[in-house]
């Protein structure tokens, strides 16, 4: 018995402490993007993704959108799926160069993981669901996530600072890492100041400007040439580029971040989740037609 409730209090710690510690946008990035995508399906991708979703999460993608962050831990091979280092100051990506693990491992990387996982849902068109070789569910909620991942300029970073964890920033007057501030305090900072700290409010705030602002824009989101179903590769070379000309540029070793940084940045953090929901919907209604 008191065993039993101390390993309840483990995992309570667990959940309290170790879950917060998450590469990629944080809970609310990945939450936003796959808001964003699930208002965008198509009538067979959005029956598809209610059928494949875990009866936990009530129809709701977003609220299972963390869900590869939170297995990490549970299944190691993943870790790698999550990122992608790039040659240091290149500011380029290529496939064939890049995408693989610390081993070397090819295909081993957030764009290589997202044709795997476009690939195996691809079988679900067969209606061979239910004996396909792989987890669907998780197929679904390994892609959603790794939509968001990719578009996170940092998870697509030089090499020697792993996308910027290993350089040290004050964000305002806390001490954190810069690749933090692009998954998570940028978020945060407009949530607070913009959005009544509700993460919903941003959502709709993003949803306003995919129908007024940038609505010229999304087509070419949504494009994916030839007549592929992913496109994974398009946006890493935008996530590096994006990384080098707003994340690491006027930041060194002990920066201190605040309205300057936060105000011109900004504005690419809320259009990156733009773009990565708009094309994780784009992709499922490929996937799914
Ligand atoms: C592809 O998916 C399978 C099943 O989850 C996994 O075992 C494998 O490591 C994945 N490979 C890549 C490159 O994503
Ligand atoms: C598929 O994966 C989900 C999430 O890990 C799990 O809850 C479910 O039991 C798995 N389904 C099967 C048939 O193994
Ligand atoms: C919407 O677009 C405008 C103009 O580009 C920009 O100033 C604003 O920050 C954007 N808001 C959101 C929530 O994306
Ligand atoms: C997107 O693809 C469509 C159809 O292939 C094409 O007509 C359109 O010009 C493309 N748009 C952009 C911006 O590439
Ligand atoms: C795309 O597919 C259509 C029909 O399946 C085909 O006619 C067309 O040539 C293909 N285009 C490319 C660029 O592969
Ligand atoms: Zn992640």
């Amino acid at each position: 018995m008191e065993l039993y409730k101390f390993h309840v209090f483990l995992s309570m710690v667990a959940v309290l402490f170790l879950f917060p510690v998450v590469h990629g946008w944080g809970l609310d990035g990945h939450y936003t993007v796959c808001k964003i995508a699930q208002s965008r399906l198509s009538k067979a991708a959005a029956d598809a993704v209610e059928k494949l979703l875990p009866t936990s999460a009530n129809g709701d993608l977003a609220s299972v959108c963390i869900w590869a962050d939170r297995v990490k831990f549970h299944y190691h091979w993943s870790s790698p799926l999550h990122y992608i280092d790039t040659p240091d100051n290149l500011c380029n990506y290529q496939y064939k160069r890049d995408c693989k693990d610390e081993d070397g491992v090819e295909d081993r990387c957030v764009a290589g993981a997202i044709y795997n996982y476009t690939n195996q849902l691809l079988s679900y068109n067969k209606g061979n669901d239910h004996v396909s070789t792989y987890n669907l569910t998780e197929s679904l909620l390994f892609l959603s996530h790794f939509f968001g991942d990719i578009h996170q300029p940092l998870h697509v970073g030089f090499t020697s600072d792993r996308g910027g964890n290993t350089i040290d920033v004050h964000w305002y007057t806390r001490k954190t890492v810069l690749h933090h501030v692009w998954d998570s305090n940028i978020i945060e900072t407009v949530e607070e100041r913009y959005d009544d700290s509700n993460v919903d409010e941003l959502v709709d705030a993003i949803q306003k400007n995919i129908t007024t602002g940038w609505a010229d824009q999304v087509n070419s989101w949504e494009n994916c040439s030839g007549n592929k179903t992913a496109c994974p590769d398009i946006y890493a070379s935008e996530g590096i580029k994006a990384a080098c000309d707003w994340a690491y540029i006027g930041v060194s070793e002990g920066s201190t971040l605040e309205d300057d940084y936060f105000l011109s940045r900004y504005p690419i953090v809320l259009w990156r989740l733009a773009q990565g929901g708009v094309r994780l919907a784009a992709t499922l209604n490929r996937i799914f037609k």
